[in-house]
């Protein structure tokens, strides 16, 4: 069930920059970035603008090698564009942060830690792993992402599935403002990334966060997204930031949607 969650802040489905009143709002300004290439510049992010209000869900998709994965690492913190700045809540992004969670397609899980510990990991590196509101906190993750019967579960012992839902609850067990997804679903099989999306959207219901996920699946974006925001090929130029203004839950039989994955796909071609 994919539903309005039930937020103190307004929702943000219209907004490009929601007010300074709630958190977790992330505005990136004139963001352009290159990196050398046998001693060349390769230009990957051509001026983009990118903002996504308080609590909202946001989709970048485009070809792949545009430079969406590189936008994604600039809203985290990892790297400095060559021009432009980001911000979150009105505060210069310097460097990652624990008030954003990152996803990525591989679940990157300490293969000698236990999902439990693996989940633990962020409130461990912050220095508080005995501290009984941060075990309240892994405890309830393992709850949110259904994996009690696995908690002590080494993750070779893991199906895909479970892995991304550890990595999910490891993102999230801070607590963040901000969850960035890259492709989180992408190795997934139909039927798991089906489940996982469902997933992912009760996640955002139930905790709030501002979501940014880079998607090359139109269908996901759309069905989990307020905003789903098409680049250009590398360098990426943001070609349209195009508004889902369809109720949730979502279905693809809807001829709006289809209406809408039609735009993108031809905005794409
Ligand atoms: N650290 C890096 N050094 C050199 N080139 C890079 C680096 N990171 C990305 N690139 C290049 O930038 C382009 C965009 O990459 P990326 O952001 O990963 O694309 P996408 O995620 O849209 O598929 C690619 O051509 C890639 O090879
Ligand atoms: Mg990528």
């Amino acid at each position: 069930m994919v539903t309005r969650p039930h937020f103190a802040h307004p929702a943000p489905t219209s907004s490009e920059s929601a007010g300074p009143q709630t958190r977790g709002a992330i505005d990136m300004l004139d963001i352009s970035q290159a990196f050398l290439n046998h001693g060349e510049p390769l230009p990957v992010l051509d001026h983009v603008n990118l903002s996504a209000g308080p609590g909202s869900f946001v989709s970048l998709v485009g070809p792949s090698g545009s430079g969406k994965s590189t936008l994604l690492r600039l809203a985290a913190g990892l790297d400095r564009p060559l021009t432009g700045r980001v911000y979150v809540d009105g505060r210069r992004v310097r460097r990652p942060d624990p008030s954003r969670g990152l996803v990525f397609q591989d679940p990157t899980l300490l293969p000698w830690l236990t999902v439990g510990q693996n989940i633990g990991l962020g409130p461990q590196v912050q220095g508080s792993a005995d501290d009984p509101e941060q075990r309240r906190r892994v405890d309830e993750m393992i709850d949110l992402v259904g994996l009690q019967e696995f908690r002590d579960a080494l993750p070779s012992e893991l199906s895909g599935g479970m892995a991304q839902r550890t990595s999910l609850a490891r993102a999230l067990v801070t607590r963040p403002e901000i969850l960035l997804l890259d492709e989180p679903l992408g190795k997934l099989d139909a039927l798991t990334r089906s489940s996982l999306q469902t997933e992912i959207a009760r996640l955002w219901e139930h905790q709030g966060f501002t979501a940014l996920m880079v998607t090359h699946d139109v269908e996901e974006a759309l069905l989990l997204s307020d905003r789903v925001v098409v680049f250009s090929p590398r360098p990426a130029r943001v070609l349209e930031d195009v508004a889902v203004d369809l109720p949730r839950p979502r279905t693809q039989d809807d001829p709006r949607f289809r209406e809408l994955r039609r735009h993108i796909l031809e905005l794409l071609a």
